[in-house]
């Protein structure tokens, strides 16, 4: 294995680890030696990726956004393998498909209680348990750099998780890196739905004219937490076949 994206003796904290995404960087990152935290709401499908993964890994199924369950999380990780975490990936998330006037007030404090309010949680609790030379990989989203149609409650959302990105790189340099991958059209459950009602519209815009994997984008995660990113910090990776350019 090259000594960059060997993870071995390192540990990763893991959200919606049992989404297509997720299940995909929990994979990479065991392979490539590290110890994994995982946690997602689905109780069943968390302990079917534990169970594949085996060893080095522990599993706290619940909510992302609740303090409790990540300082669960956090518990159990260092009664496992040790104290100090070195990779933290916050990759749970919901894409509802509703419009900014049919938006309840309820609707839109999910998203962001998910998306935003969640990772802000996930991630005060768990920086000052990273040891140093550390990384944050964060998931924005095309949306977040372009908006979307009837997903705008999403798009604010990943927006958001830009701005926090850069702030946080700031704040928590040179002790730690922060970054962030903004995925276009990747082929999980979140956007079945989406990729049917407009999937030929977008994959005529896209350069690789295909939509991604979620290995592909797990890959970009691993890039960043590694050593060939070193110099990496306050950035967001698209991962979209070209759908989406930016400057
Ligand atoms: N798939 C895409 O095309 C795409 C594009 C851009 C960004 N993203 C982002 O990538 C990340 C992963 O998405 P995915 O495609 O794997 O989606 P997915 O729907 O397959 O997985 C999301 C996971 O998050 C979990 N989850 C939701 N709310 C939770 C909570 N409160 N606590 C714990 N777990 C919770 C779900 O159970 C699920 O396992 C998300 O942040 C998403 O916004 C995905």
């Amino acid at each position: 294995m090259n000594a960059r994206f060997d993870f071995t003796g390192k540990t990763l904290l893991l959200t919606g680890a049992t989404g297509g995404i997720g299940r995909q960087i929990a994979a990479l990152f065991h392979q490539s030696g590290a110890n994994i935290i995982l946690m997602d709401l689905d109780a069943a499908q968390l302990e079917s990726v534990r169970a594949q993964l085996a060893v080095r890994v522990v599993a706290v199924a619940g909510d992302a956004t609740a303090s409790e369950a990540i300082q669960e999380a956090l518990r159990l990780g260092s009664a496992s393998f040790g104290e100090g975490i070195d990779f933290v990936v916050p990759a749970a998330g919901i894409y509802p498909e509703s419009s900014i006037l049919d938006t309840g007030e309820d609707l839109w404090r999910k998203v962001m209680s998910i998306n935003l309010d969640g990772v802000y949680r996930l991630l005060q609790a768990s920086i000052p348990r990273m040891n140093d030379g550390g990384a944050i990989v964060n998931f924005a989203s095309v949306a977040g750099h372009r908006g979307s149609k009837n997903h705008g409650h999403y798009a604010a959302s990943k927006g958001a998780i830009l701005a926090l990105t850069r702030s946080l790189a700031h704040e928590v340099g040179p002790k730690l890196r922060v970054n962030a991958v903004s995925p276009g059209t990747i082929r999980t459950p979140m956007v079945e739905s989406l990729v049917a009602a407009k999937g030929a519209a977008m994959l005529s815009e896209t350069p690789l004219a295909r939509y991604g994997e979620a290995a592909e984008v797990a890959s970009v995660v691993a890039f960043l937490c590694s050593d060939a990113a070193s110099f990496m910090t306050g950035e967001a990776l698209h991962v979209n076949g070209g759908l989406f350019m930016a400057g």
